[in-house]
C-alpha cells in the first residue's frame, strides 16, 4: 500500500519525522503541503499521513487550509503527527473535528516531542536535551510507521485536560493575530541581501527592495526566516540576538527550499 507523507515545516522536524516514517513504510512519497495547490487535491495513495508543527497549541493555517482542500475518499487511511516541543494540547482534536466537517475520518493520531524552534522563548535549550528528544522520537516514529502500515485505529493522542481547555482557548485569541506578528520582525547591520529568508518563507510573506528585508503581513510564523538567515540577522523581539538558531541537524537549508512553494 502507498502511503502520501504530506509534511508542512518551518525548521526541519517535520520534515525528518516525514523522512524516517518513509523510511520505515517503504512505498511513501514526501511531498510539502506548502506546495500543493488549488481547492481539490487528489491523492490515488491508500493511506495519507499529515505531519506539520503544532503552533499556539494548535494547527497552522497553511494545514487548516491544505485539509480543507484534500479530496473526499471514504476508503482511504488518514493520520497525523503533532511534531511539538511538549505541548499538544489538543491540535489533534481540532484536526480530528475539521477533517470530519470535510468528510475525512482521521483514524489515528499522534503527538511527537522534538526540540522547540520557537526562538522568541529561548529555543531548544541545551544539545544534550536536543539529542535527547531526537532519539526519543526516533523511537516513537518506529512505532508510529508499524501502527500506520496496518491502518490502525485508535483515538488521537492530547495533552491534559487543563492544557487542552487553558490552550485552546488561547489559540483560539491568537489565531487571527498570526499574519501580523511578524511586525515584531526586524534586520539589523549583518545582512548582507543574500535573500534565504525570502526563498525560504512558505507564505511569500518576504519582499526584498534594497537588498534587505520587509515583511507583508500575511505571515504563517513558522520562523523558517529567522532561523535560517546565514547571518543570523534577523531578530523577532529583544532576546534573540542572544539565543542560538535552531534547524534539525539532519535537514539543510536545501532540503527546505525544496519544500517552499515554487516561484
Ligand atoms: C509560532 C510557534 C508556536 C509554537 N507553539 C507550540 C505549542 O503550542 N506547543 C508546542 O509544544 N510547541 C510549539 N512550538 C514548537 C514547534 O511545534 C516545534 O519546535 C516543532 O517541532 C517545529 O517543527 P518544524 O521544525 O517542522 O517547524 C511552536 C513553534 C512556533 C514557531
Ligand atoms: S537571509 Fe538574512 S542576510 Fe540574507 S537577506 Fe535575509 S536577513 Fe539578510
Ligand atoms: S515571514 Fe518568516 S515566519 Fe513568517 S511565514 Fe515567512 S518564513 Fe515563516
Amino acid at each position: 500500500m502507498k502511503t502520501d507523507l504530506f509534511y508542512y515545516t518551518g525548521t526541519g522536524n517535520s520534515l525528518w519525522t516525514a523522512r524516517m516514517l518513509a523510511k520505515e513504510l517503504g512505498d511513501a512519497e514526501l511531498i510539502p503541503i506548502s506546495r500543493t495547490t488549488g481547492d481539490r487535491i487528489l491523492s490515488g495513495a491508500g493511506a495519507i499521513g499529515i505531519i506539520f508543527p503544532v503552533h499556539i497549541w494548535g494547527l497552522p493555517r497553511r494545514v487548516i487550509t491544505f485539509v480543507d482542500a484534500l479530496a473526499k475518499d471514504e476508503s482511504r487511511y488518514h493520520f497525523a503527527v503533532a511534531v511539538n516541543a511538549g505541548q499538544v494540547a489538543a491540535t489533534l482534536i481540532q484536526l480530528k473535528k475539521r477533517m470530519q466537517g470535510r468528510g475525512l475520518s482521521l483514524h489515528a493520531g499522534f503527538e511527537l516531542a522534538m526540540p522547540s524552534n520557537y526562538i522568541p522563548w529561548g529555543g531548544p535549550g541545551p544539545e544534550e536535551t536536543q539529542i535527547r528528544r531526537i532519539e526519543a522520537a526516533r523511537k516513537k516514529i518506529g512505532r508510529i510507521a508499524a501502527a500506520a502500515a496496518v491502518k490502525e485505529k485508535r483515538p488521537v493522542e492530547k495533552g491534559p485536560l487543563w492544557q487542552n481547555i487553558l490552550f485552546t482557548g488561547l489559540n483560539r485569541l491568537a489565531f487571527s493575530y498570526v499574519p501580523t506578528m511578524d511586525r515584531s520582525f526586524r534586520v539589523d547591520e549583518k545582512c548582507n541581501g543574500c535573500g534565504t529568508c525570502k526563498a525560504v518563507c512558505p507564505s511569500g510573506n518576504i519582499d526584498l527592495p534594497a537588498e534587505r528585508p520587509v515583511w507583508l503581513h500575511h505571515c504563517e510564523q513558522c520562523l523558517a526566516c529567522i532561523q535560517w538567515c546565514p547571518q543570523e540577522a534577523i531578530q523577532f523581539g529583544k532576546k534573540t540576538p542572544r539565543y542560538k538558531r535552531y534547524h534539525h541537524p539532519e535537514v539543510t537549508l536545501k532540503d527546505v527550499l525544496a519544500a517552499a512553494p515554487e516561484r
